[in-house]
């Protein structure tokens, strides 16, 4: 029988960790589309493609080839057959990744490769993003938006960057959600029929066994 759970939510809600430690615990494959927006970020920079320009993102986005691994306690990315697991996170992608995603042709083609990885792994895959629940699978199972406050996703999103000014994380946070929310293709939004988790007064450990509950209820 199928089950795919959607998460999403803005940057540094702590959607990753719980979405992979829900696979899991569920036995269910897990894709970061995440790091599919990052990875396409970090092949353009490659190719030096002017990002303020989404002609020309949208031409050379269409021959980036994309490659993502399902396991939850083993997560890959492949960009053009190069291992970009560790370079998607720098700050260059981090910083434009945004423009990158504003893009509706480079949604399209990420959006048919993530339903395509849905549909491979048997409909049995927790999958994370900001669409997930309104556009990529509007029939999913179930549908989590998970939020913490700005100030609780800054600090542990510096922990884990081991940066330590978390103000100047915060604003990155806060700059990237305005430019997700207000996008005309698919804006980060909640989706009407999902349910929402606050994190900001819990563990790890306790969202993952909200989420597992309600889904083994
Ligand atoms: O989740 P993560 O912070 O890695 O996502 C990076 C960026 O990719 C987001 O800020 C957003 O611009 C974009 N994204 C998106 N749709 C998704 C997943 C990510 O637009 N489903």
């Amino acid at each position: 029988t199928s089950l795919v759970v959607a998460v999403d939510g803005p940057s540094g809600s702590g959607k990753s960790s719980t979405a992979r430690g829900v696979a899991d615990r569920l036995g269910l494959a897990y894709l970061d589309t995440g790091a599919m927006y990052r990875a396409m970020t970090w092949a353009l920079l490659r190719a030096g493609t002017d990002l303020s320009d989404p002609d020309a993102i949208a031409a050379a986005a269409r021959g980036i080839h994309l490659e993502s691994g399902v396991d939850p306690l083993d997560p890959t990315i492949y960009a053009d057959g190069v291992d970009v697991a560790e370079a998607i996170r720098g700050e260059n992608v981090t910083a434009a990744v945004s423009y990158v995603a504003a893009v509706p042709s480079v949604r399209e083609q990420l959006v048919a490769m993530q339903r395509q990885s849905i549909a491979d792994n048997g409909d049995r895959i927790v999958v994370e993003g900001r669409d997930i629940g309104s556009t990529v699978a509007p029939d999913a199972d179930f549908k989590i938006y998970l939020v913490a406050d700005p100030a609780a996703r800054a600090a542990r999103r510096a922990a884990e960057d081991g940066s330590a000014d978390a103000l100047a994380t915060e604003q990155a946070l806060a700059k990237r959600d305005e430019i997700d929310s207000n996008r005309a293709a698919s804006p980060l939004a909640m989706a009407d029929d999902a349910v929402l988790v606050d994190s900001t007064y819990m563990t790890l450990e306790e969202v993952i066994a909200t989420i597992v509950d309600m889904v083994e209820q």
